[in-house]
């Protein structure tokens, strides 16, 4: 890395078709800051670019479902989004957006030297086309079955499910999205990147000139490289994105994956002047931050035009992630199972940092990973509170205590104390060595170690005992503790920057340096602030409150998945006037003993108080249901329950989940009056 003058770290734009969740943080946004940040802090060149990505059949689809304009969808989840990493500390020098003019002129002159220069195949096909809707259907507009994983709910343009990117004529039994009806084929032109003729190319500059890339990353381009690359259309028939800029052409835009990524040099551009220094000097260093569907397009598609436009750079790295799994259920925004950066903040007032610190410690590097609440509540309660926050809390406590918080004079040391303060310098470099080669998990485990390595000294040499007995002893041990507590200060802040500012406010410094750490930070002297806790703990009832939430969207989710049965054949008016069905009351109920289902009803039917077996004791209790209103089918053949003689039934509806209500008169009525 040494090599480079400069970073360019770029993050996946969101589509800005929705509010971001934990997925989004975990895989990208948490990894990419901490690797920002700690450039920053090694005092290293670097930009650090973010943006919505706002255009594309995502925003359109969201736009079509709610009756507004794609502008209004854009501008709403823009704002929310650039909140939301704003409140969880991402620290963007720039979070632009792809509607914006920079942008619209940058790519649209990018398209257009490319088109100039014949890099483009022009070429007339057979789309999809929905009669109904008068549109064509491109990417998200389609959907069907993926060739490749069977995935039934694969796009035109990808299949989610399985991460292949796909051509809309490649899926089996395509719909459209819009309508459900099945497309007819139209023909249509379009242009064309011929990836085919970039294809060796791509394999000597990644599988020759990349093997340090991650291996999911690699492994990837190697499978796409190895099937063979096609020609693939960059324009498309919609009208809300950037106008396709050739001339007489009307009612096409660029692909969205083709202006998007253009995004990344626009937002540099709208962030300064100086911007093709970032772009076009082969000092600098590219890092693109992405999820594990966007690898075919940040490490084949967008440098194979940031080729066939010759004057960009291209990327070192693409550290893409694994998805993030909640409660083991894959996230989904339809299905509402996601965990919401703006509703966590509700619930979680002022935890930015655990859930920053809980995506790291968990983060899905290698392969998918589950967010689960009860793992948050754990490494909350015993890491973050009992090592961290403890080690930090006693530190500083005792010092305010023995010595008025001024930080005091480290004596001769034992031989105990230098293996604590040699241990130090080890941590740091591992630290570093993981954030440089992108292993985030590791790094965190490391940092962690160093307030391990505090509490377990603490521990260890009980200053609380000794102060009696030997105050110069203590003075150093505090004095130490403290250097450690200040280290922390640094070392951390790339994971948790907001408790990291709050832990330099207790020990009033207000800024300190990466360089400072291993040497003595604090000098002897110095006043400390009051302290306060730099985290607490997270309840059982917390937690509960959000699992509840998740099962009641679990349960929604299955209801609408129900399929209600087919209607029965008809039958005759007299047929059903066979039927006797009475308004009743229920007079006497109790459990049916060794069952679990059945409870034995007495019921006034107005004709006579008789006996009924029903199945309905997992749902009620005979407390709560004795003088409940019934409708009883009198004159069903009378039946052997148990040794019991059932006379009648029970009319019960049975809902999607499976749970039971009665169906019985509205009002009061007299037992006995007829259902008809
Ligand atoms: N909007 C895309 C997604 O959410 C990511 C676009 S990344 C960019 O998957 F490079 F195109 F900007
Ligand atoms: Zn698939």
């Amino acid at each position: 890395m040494s090599q480079f003058k400069r970073s360019l770290v770029t993050t996946a734009l969101p589509y800005a078709n929705g509010p971001v969740h934990i997925g989004h943080l975990a895989g990208v946004y948490v990894p990419a800051d901490i690797y920002v940040r700690y450039l920053r802090a090694k005092g290293r060149e670097v930009v650090f670019i973010g943006g919505s990505d706002e255009h594309g059949v995502p925003i359109t689809i969201k736009a079509q479902k709610e009756g507004v304009t794609p502008q209004d969808i854009v501008d709403r989840y823009h704002n929310l989004i650039k909140k939301s990493f704003e409140e969880f500390g991402i620290s963007f020098d720039i979070y632009s957006r792809t509607s914006s003019k920079t942008h619209h002129e940058l790519s649209s002159a990018f398209f257009e030297k490319l088109y100039k220069e014949g890099k483009f195949i022009e070429k007339t096909s057979m789309q999809y086309y929905d009669e109904k809707a008068g549109q064509f259907l491109a990417d998200r507009y389609i959907v069907g079955k993926c060739p490749h994983c069977g995935n039934e709910r694969a796009y035109g343009d990808q299949c989610e499910a399985c991460g292949t990117s796909l051509n809309a004529t490649d899926l089996i039994n395509p719909v459209s999205a819009i309508t459900g009806n099945t497309p007819q084929l139209k023909e249509t032109k379009h242009w064309y990147l011929p990836l085919d003729q970039y294809e060796g190319w791509l394999k000597e500059w990644i599988l020759e000139g990349h093997k340090e890339w991650k291996s999911n990353v690699y492994g990837q381009c190697k499978s796409w490289l190895d099937n063979g690359l096609q020609p693939r259309a960059v324009t498309r028939d919609l009208d809300w994105g950037v106008p396709v800029p050739i001339e007489g052409v009307k009612g096409k835009v660029l692909y969205v994956w083709f202006d998007a990524p253009i995004g990344y040099i626009s937002a540099t551009k709208d962030l300064t002047p100086d911007w093709e220094k970032y772009w076009k000097d082969k000092d600098t260093r590219m890092i693109h931050f992405i999820g594990k569907d966007n690898i075919v397009f940040h490490c084949i598609i967008f440098p194979a035009m940031l080729k066939a436009e010759g004057s960009y750079i291209l990327p070192d790295n693409v550290p893409a992630n694994e998805f993030l799994n909640l409660e083991g259920d894959k996230i989904s925004t339809s299905r509402n199972w996601a965990v919401w950066l703006h509703e966590y903040l509700e619930d979680f007032k002022g935890k930015q940092d655990v859930l920053r610190y809980v995506l790291t410690a968990n983060a899905p590097e290698t392969k998918d990973n589950d967010f689960t609440w009860k793992d948050f509540q754990t490494r909350n309660n015993s890491e973050l509170v009992a090592i961290y926050g403890n080690f930090v809390n006693r530190a500083l406590v005792l010092t305010h205590k023995y010595f008025e918080g001024k930080v005091p004079k480290a004596g001769e040391l034992a031989p105990y104390d230098k293996e604590v303060l040699a241990e130090i310098p080890c941590i740091i470099e591992r630290v570093e060595k993981n954030l440089e080669s992108f292993h985030f998990r590791e790094a965190l485990k490391e940092c962690m170690n160093l307030a391990r390595l505090g509490n377990k000294y603490l521990a260890d040499t009980e200053p609380w005992k000794l102060i009696k007995t030997d105050e110069e002893r203590v003075k150093t041990i505090l004095n130490i503790c403290l250097q450690i507590t200040a280290d922390l200060a640094i070392l951390s802040e790339p994971f948790m920057p907001f408790s990291a500012k709050k832990l330099r406010g207790y020990l009033n410094k207000d800024s300190l340096n990466w360089d400072e750490m291993g040497a003595d930070v604090l000098p002897e002297g110095h006043q400390l602030n009051e302290a306060g806790l730099l985290f607490d703990k997270i309840e059982d009832e917390e937690i509960q409150r959000q699992l509840d939430r998740l099962q009641a969207t679990k349960k929604a989710n299955e209801m609408n998945n129900v399929k209600v049965a087919p209607a029965k054949p008809n039958i005759s008016f007299e047929d059903f006037q066979k039927l006797d069905i009475r308004a009743g009351k229920i007079m006497a109920a109790e459990k049916v003993a060794k069952t679990k289902k059945l409870m034995k009803l007495t019921i006034d039917t107005g004709i006579d108080q008789r006996v009924v077996v029903s199945g309905i004791a997992e749902y009620y209790t005979p407390e709560e249901i004795i003088g409940k209103r019934v409708s009883i089918l009198v004159n069903l053949e009378p039946r052997n329950l148990k040794g019991i003689e059932s006379q009648g039934m029970i009319l019960m509806v049975e809902d999607a989940d499976g749970s039971l209500a009665f169906v019985a008169p509205e009002k009061e009525v007299k037992a006995g009056s007829e259902i008809r």
